[in-house]
């Protein structure tokens, strides 16, 4: 019984405020889109059945939502409405049903279990989240009668006398599913709005003589995201969020406000992270590792000790060895740059496996791509690659190879040989003024 819940996140909306193509619930707060963060924390609920209504950039949403089933909800006549379409598809729900919005990022797993355990402590027949927002602006108004809800009125509908009102919805509501199903059914859009309003289940609950009751959450967590601004400020309140996380765990931000994180970036304690670093998704941190400013971090596991930057571009599906070092304007894709391994200076590395304790010279290029494919480019233990090279992929550097500077490499080196193209210098006695003479002409 504990976890009999079926859970609907309601996304179908386009969000017109946002002045975007996109849906709304795919704008992204720390890497991740608004959606994804809902779906995060409800995992952690371990609900039976969870599905995602969606309607605008429907083929979108459900592309990155996968593989959690999708209903649509075509056209979008209201929240009622969605649960409506919703529960036609699904059918009897033999629980309870929770229903959520795509677009609030930081409902946190806790808040969502005290809404569910006050609902079933109470044994409500529905349960809605309320919060006391700073300024209540145009949410839903929650009328309380005691500890009992008996109304929501939305704020286009509401007397200026419930419009005093401070004690507001934020959309997230629990019911028990025959009786979901029973009211749902019965709603109507003859409303100011013309739309199937969720809230209105409430007030028909009461008529019938059932007990609506409510569960409160901070302000701050409900932050629903409507327009750019919002977005910026759950930006802005993830970020800060993040950076106290790191700061109380023992990670050094030097100028915290400075430093972005995503919402799966992971560091140990005692990293140190200059000013103006930025981590997209997929970063984890081992401890003692040193990120200078300037860094673009994304997709990348970095070990014990290693030192990144400054002006280091890290991409996707790399792995930065212990103690390594990837200096200044570096650029790394798809690459385990092993323990001990420099690459300090001025190089673009990709798709390549390069040894430990090699040394890659100021301005190496890995030519990866020949317009059509990629090819790998794997570099041996200990071996040295001198400055200024081209190693055109595929190609394989043995151990302990070297690699004279300014060489284009093309075929590949067997452990210890020296590998050199070079057009032959050649020195000419007492030429030095040459150049001055050419310039007189
Ligand atoms: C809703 C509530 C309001 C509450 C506020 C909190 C209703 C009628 N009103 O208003 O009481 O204070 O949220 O933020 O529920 N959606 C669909 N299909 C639709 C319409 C909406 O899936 O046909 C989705 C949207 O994508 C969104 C959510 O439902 O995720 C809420 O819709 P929105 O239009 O933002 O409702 P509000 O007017 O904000
Ligand atoms: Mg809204």
């Amino acid at each position: 019984m504990k976890n009999d819940l079926t859970v609907v996140v309601l996304a179908a909306g386009k969000g017109t405020r946002m002045q975007s193509e996109s849906p709304k619930v795919l704008h992204k707060v720390g890497g991740f889109s608004l959606i994804d963060h809902v779906l995060a924390t409800l995992k952690g609920l371990k609900p039976k059945l969870t599905y995602v209504i969606t309607g605008y950039g429907a083929a979108a949403v459900e592309a990155s939502v996968q593989p959690i089933p999708c209903i649509r909800q075509q056209p979008q006549l209201g929240t009622g409405h969605a649960v409506q379409v919703a529960l036609k598809k699904i059918g009897k729900v033999a629980g309870d049903l929770l229903i959520v919005y795509g677009d609030s990022p930081f409902l946190s797993a806790q808040t969502l279990k005290t809404l569910i355990d006050t609902h079933r402590a109470k044994a409500n027949a529905v349960t809605v989240l309320g919060f006391h927002p700073n300024d209540p602006d145009r949410y839903g108004r929650l009328i309380m009668n005691g500890e009992k809800l008996t109304k929501i009125v939305e704020y286009s509908n509401a007397t200026d006398k419930e419009k005093q009102i401070d004690f507001c919805n934020s959309g997230v509501v629990m019911m028990k599913g025959d009786v979901a199903a029973k009211l749902i059914a019965g709603l109507s859009n003859k409303n100011n709005q013309k739309e199937y309003l969720l809230t209105d289940v409430v007030e028909a609950a009461n008529a019938q003589g059932l007990i609506c009751g409510v569960s409160e959450a901070s302000e701050q967590e409900l932050l629903g995201i409507n327009d750019r601004f919002q977005l910026a400020q759950a930006e802005a309140f993830f970020q800060d969020t993040k950076r106290r996380e790191f700061l109380n765990d023992g990670v050094t931000l030097i100028d915290p406000a400075t430093v972005y994180f995503a919402a799966d970036t992971k560091i140990a304690s005692d990293v140190v992270i200059e000013p103006d670093v930025f981590f997209g998704p997929g970063v984890s941190i081992e401890s003692g590792v040193v990120i200078k400013s300037f860094s673009h971090i994304e997709g990348a596991k970095i070990k014990k000790n290693a030192k990144v930057g400054p002006f280091a571009r890290i991409r996707s599906e790399t792995e930065i060895g212990e103690g390594a070092k990837v200096g200044n304007f570096v650029e790394v894709k798809k690459s385990k740059i092993k323990k001990g391994a420099k690459v300090s200076h001025l190089s673009y590395v990709g798709d390549a496996d390069v040894g430990e304790n090699a040394n890659i010279g100021a301005g190496t290029i890995t030519c990866n791509y020949d317009g059509k494919n990629k090819h790998k480019t794997v570099i041996g233990n200990g071996a040295f690659v001198g400055s200024n090279t081209a190693l055109i992929a595929p190609v394989k550097i043995g151990n302990k190879s070297f690699v004279a500077a300014g060489s284009v490499i093309s075929k590949n080196l067997k452990d210890g040989e020296m590998g050199i193209t070079r057009a032959e210098q050649k020195n000419f006695k007492n030429s030095a003024d040459y150049r001055k003479s050419k310039s007189k002409k």
